[in-house]
């Protein structure tokens, strides 16, 4: 079925399962193709400075690659994006154990999260544009999370040249609740090398160190004079030797900062600019941080039509609540991640393309 500024059709099967690719149009010539396995977004088209498509998206030209290669690609992450320390966490006097899916930690969901699923999918056409609405329901004990969760991402392509992401859920027993969006964004096109010569601001004043096993240490520190201090804007690469290869650890940026304003209003966050295409994507949101991820990970992994994902030729900036912050309740800076039944968890990001 297709409808107005939206195409979709069948992408092939995964495990028995059907999966269905949607294409969103505006009359711009920008392009966003979404799949309903793990509510994921597999190219973005953006025309760069001289009028020409480029896909900013990491990504596979087939669907079944996903499971293998994927490192988190593009996918919605639940029911807790990033890491909470050992697994483990108390509610309400109950003590609850996560899968543990990242050495001693859980990372984005556990085991089998919310991007490993196939996913019911709407189209939809709102007064912004064209969109697809996918909605999922988390079972209580999936993962050892409490609570049946009801969790929806809404993606919307306006004729202003934004991407719209509107995540939210509810819940009938309280649990923890922090879905992140994880697109590997190159804006020079997907294939074009590593990113270490963009441009990148991020408004945020703290952010929060961690341990060997990337869990905060609980401090909110300032990032002046550190490589985290990105408010005047600077090339990711200038300071990149910062974070070097240390054993497992393969270097690089893999930090939460601390977004300045107010948390729960929509405000602008940061801004990534290519210096090759020009092309240039601001990020608002109403989250408290964003996790700045360099694509330490990628291993040469061989992407859309064959271009090979070495370290660095992707990045995420994924807006979230802090890391592990159900261990963090109700201290100085940190935000509540416990969803309640009769509340609406809601998570809104707005990707703005247009070109220097
Ligand atoms: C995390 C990284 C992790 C990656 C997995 C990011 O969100 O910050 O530590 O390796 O996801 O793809």
């Amino acid at each position: 079925m297709s409808s107005e500024g939206v195409e979709s059709g069948v992408w092939g099967d995964l495990e028995g399962d059907r999966v269905q690719r949607f294409t969103l149009h505006n009359s711009h010539g920008m392009e966003v193709d979404l799949c309903d396995y793990g509510a994921m977004v597999t190219s973005v088209r953006v025309p760069d400075r001289d009028g020409r498509s480029v896909d900013v998206v990491l990504g596979f030209d087939s669907i079944g690659e996903y499971p293998e290669k994927s490192q988190y690609f593009g996918c919605t992450v639940g029911r807790v994006g990033n890491r909470i320390a050992a697994g483990s966490f108390e509610l309400d006097g109950e003590s609850y154990q996560l899968a543990v899916n990242n050495g001693p930690n859980h990372l984005h969901g556990g085991a089998r999260g919310f991007d490993k699923h196939v996913w019911q999918a709407t189209e939809i056409l709102t007064s912004r544009g064209p969109g697809v609405r996918f909605t999922r329901t988390s079972p209580a004990g999936e993962e050892g999370y409490p609570g049946t969760l009801e969790a929806e991402a809404v993606y919307v392509l306006t004729e202003n040249d934004e991407l719209v992401i509107e995540m939210s859920a509810v819940t009938d027993a309280a649990t923890p609740c922090n879905i992140v969006h994880h697109t590997y964004w190159n804006l020079g096109g997907h294939g074009s090398g590593t990113v270490l010569d963009e441009t990148l601001f991020i408004d945020a004043d703290r952010y929060t160190p961690v341990d060997a096993t990337l869990i905060p240490t609980g401090e909110l520190a300032p990032v002046d004079s550190t490589a985290l201090d990105f408010r005047g804007g600077k090339s990711i690469g200038a300071d990149f030797e910062a974070f070097p290869p240390n054993g497992d650890d393969p270097g690089g940026f893999d930090h939460n900062l601390c977004l300045n304003g107010e948390v729960g209003r929509l405000r602008e966050v940061a801004r990534l600019t290519d210096p090759t295409t020009g092309i240039v994507m601001t990020i608002s949101t109403d989250q408290p941080g964003i996790q700045f991820y360099t694509g330490n990970f990628l291993n040469g992994m061989i992407g859309k039509s064959g271009a090979a994902y070495e370290k660095n030729s992707g990045l995420c900036l994924e807006t979230q609540a802090f890391p592990d912050s159900i261990n963090h309740r109700g201290e100085p800076g940190w935000s509540e991640v416990v969803l309640k039944p009769g509340s609406r968890y809601e998570h809104v990001m707005v990707h703005r393309f247009s070109t220097d």
